[in-house]
């Protein structure tokens, strides 16, 4: 019997609901802006360089809007949240940087921590409030296979201790959103909320998130990418995790080689992400560095 392979037209009826996605002037955020937008939602692309994001919305079917959002840094994330008003349905923590130079956020957090993790982690404080309470509800924060490796030292969350190591920096911010996640689920569920807090990765995609990937690794990777994800298919996990009947607090990627391509589907984070202590210890300190914590109306 041939097997169902999940594709962005099972992608329900989204009329009347809102989605914002982060990072849509590139790569996976503008196909995950695209199929929402294709399925009738009215979709937020929240980027950093609000004339890329312009140019991107010119181009995509159905109803869009561009906000700034610079994830890099507490303010800018702090106005685009007292900027939202209305009820919000799906938000995909799609914005993320990888392999970049050492570098620090506005708020001195080291810089892929700072993004990847703290930046989501605040965002979605500060929007959760706006979130319908319904099983259709999604926060989606994008995650990658990486996290295996990822480690999470509760005294430098902010990743600013010690020598910089952009691979390992990467990593731990990817595990840090698989606890992220997890422990978000956690607290909605403990608050009654019907709300679904998902992770999604996409394997391994052709996008501009590689153009800091150098050396040795480089000449592997471009001698291998054309095997694994374009964009589009990159972006399946994320959209079947903000639109299928996926249980909360699942991690979804591709079904294929390593879970590094294919069609979405449910499967286990690596053990690095299932230490039960962790999560409420991770979600504490990244509260306090980022003085935004867990709020349903
Ligand atoms: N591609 C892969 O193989 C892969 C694998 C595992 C996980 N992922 C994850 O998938 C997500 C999407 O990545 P992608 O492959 O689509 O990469 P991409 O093409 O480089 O897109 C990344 C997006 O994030 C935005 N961004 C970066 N820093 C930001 C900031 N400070 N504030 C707001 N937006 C910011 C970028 O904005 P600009 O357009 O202004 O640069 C861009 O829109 C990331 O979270 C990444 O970690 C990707």
């Amino acid at each position: 019997m041939a097997r169902h392979r999940w594709t962005p037209d099972n992608i329900p009826d989204l009329r009347g609901r809102t989605a914002i996605v982060t990072g849509a002037s590139s790569g996976l955020g503008i196909v995950e802006a695209r199929e929402l937008a294709r399925a009738g939602a009215h979709v937020v692309l929240a980027v950093r360089n609000a004339d890329k994001g312009r140019k991107v919305a010119a181009e995509l079917p159905g109803s869009t809007e561009v906000r700034r959002l610079d994830l890099s840094s507490l303010a800018s994330i702090r106005s685009f949240a007292d900027d939202w008003s209305v009820d919000l349905d799906i938000l995909i923590n799609n914005a993320g940087i990888m392999l970049v130079p050492e570098g620090r956020t506005v708020d001195g957090f080291e810089l892929q921590m700072g993004t990847n993790y703290l930046g989501a982690f605040a965002l979605t404080n500060l929007l959760l409030p706006y979130v319908r309470d319904a099983s259709t509800s999604r926060v989606v924060s994008m995650s990658s296979q990486l996290h295996i490796g990822g480690k999470i030292k509760l005294d430098n969350v902010d990743g600013t201790k010690g020598k910089y190591n952009a691979l390992q920096a990467y990593r731990d911010s990817q595990l840090a959103t698989v606890y992220f996640t997890a422990e978000l689920q956690r607290r909605l569920e403990a608050a009654g909320s019907g709300i679904r807090a998902i992770t999604a990765h996409p394997g391994i995609a052709r996008t501009s998130l590689n153009d800091h990937v150098t050396g040795v690794r480089k000449m592997f990777f471009l001698a291998t990418l054309w095997m694994f994800n374009d964009a589009d298919h990159g972006a399946y996990p994320a959209l079947y995790a903000a639109t299928a009947d996926v249980p909360g607090g699942s991690y979804v990627g591709p079904d294929g080689m390593g879970h590094l391509r294919g069609n979405p589907e449910i499967h286990r984070p690596g053990l690095a992400a299932r230490d039960p202590e962790l999560g409420p210890e991770l979600w504490n300190v990244s509260a306090r560095l980022t003085n935004t914590d867990f709020a349903t109306v």
